[in-house]
């Protein structure tokens, strides 16, 4: 057998050993399923808003020397990854009651204009911030205050606290 055929068998078993003994909520909640799949995509969105908003951050604290060039870089991404339409990825039934993988309140989807609305502040801090971060620390600084406070305000009230 080939090694190729040798992972097609393993993958095989390995499969066949989770369909048997894994429980039906669990295979619901499969990499596969809709559910996954729309929160993990949400959550790889917010991440990257944060890896590139922590450089920002990094560079308001003085934790890293403020460079212009890779302020307005990261705050040029963070523009682009803010603009996503991400809407098909916050499905409904995805909340953290349904969704042990997930900490979207359910009242997300009871004020969706509300919440977009949060999604649109953030977009629009973020187009600032794009603006603001070749501009200097100060300039930086300040755009980096009003765009952090657009995260807070969502996760304030769409998100469920971690220790809940
Ligand atoms: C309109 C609402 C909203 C805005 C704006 C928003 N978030 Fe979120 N964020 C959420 C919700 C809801 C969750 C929980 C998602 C889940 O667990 O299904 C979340 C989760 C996260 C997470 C955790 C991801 C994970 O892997 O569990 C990070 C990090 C994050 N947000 C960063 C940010 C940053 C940085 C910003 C601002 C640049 C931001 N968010 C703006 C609603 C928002």
């Amino acid at each position: 057998m080939s090694d190729r055929n040798n992972r097609k068998a393993a993958c095989a078993l390995a499969l066949g050993l989770t369909v048997a003994l894994a429980p039906a909520a669990v295979m619901a909640q499969g990499p596969n399923d809709p559910l996954h799949m729309s929160t993990a995509a949400r959550k790889a969105h917010m991440k990257l808003l944060k890896w590139n908003i922590s450089k920002l951050g990094g560079m308001a604290k003085g934790a890293i020397p403020y460079d212009a060039e890779k302020a307005a870089a990261a705050a040029a991404n963070l523009k682009a990854v803010a603009h996503l339409d991400m809407g098909d990825a916050w499905l409904e039934g995805s909340d953290s009651t349904a969704y042990e993988k997930s900490r979207a309140l359910p009242k997300i989807w009871e004020n969706m204009e509300d919440f977009g609305k949060k999604f649109m502040d953030m977009q629009a801090a973020a187009d600032a911030m794009a603006e603001a971060a070749g501009q200097g620390p100060d300039a930086m600084k300040a755009a980096l205050g009003n765009l952090g406070g657009t995260c807070k305000a969502c996760h304030k009230e769409y998100r469920k606290p971690k220790d809940s």
